[in-house]
């Protein structure tokens, strides 16, 4: 059910500084930027070889991540597997008797699908589902 990781996403205060940062670093230039209206963020996508990593940024203070930034400080916020159809794995992981975070899909980056999982289910890592599709 699980095809791999389609990235880690990091929590963080000033998504440019933390770019400059990868650059200067790594020499890591981002390949994509976009506001995510369902969540209040906005992303940058690295990719690193075949990875990927998403800097993502709370765009008010009561966007989850700004929630979680105030809380916890800037840092991993989740990892993300890829899946083929995120309505028969959500399913699936209901049967798993896995809490759900989002009970239906939401809009993501690049017109994907996501879904998170409560992280009480699954050791106090938060996971979330992602099914890519075209760009429309
Ligand atoms: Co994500």
């Amino acid at each position: 059910m699980l095809q791999g990781i389609d990235h880690v996403a990091i929590a963080v205060t000033d998504i440019d500084a933390t770019l400059a940062m990868y650059k200067k670093n790594f020499g890591v230039e981002p390949e994509h930027r976009e506001t995510i209206d369902a969540y209040n963020v906005e992303v940058a996508t690295l990719h690193v070889g075949g990875s990927c990593v998403e800097l993502v940024q709370g765009l008010a203070n009561d966007s989850p991540i700004s929630k979680f930034v105030a809380k916890r400080g800037e840092g991993i916020h989740h990892i993300a597997f890829a899946v083929e159809d995120i309505h028969a794995a959500l399913d699936d992981m209901r049967n798993r008797g896995v809490d759900l975070i989002d009970d239906e899909p939401r809009v993501g980056k690049s017109n994907s699908l996501v879904a998170f999982l409560h992280p009480g289910s699954t050791g106090r890592v938060l996971y979330e589902l992602v099914q890519n599709r075209d760009e429309e």
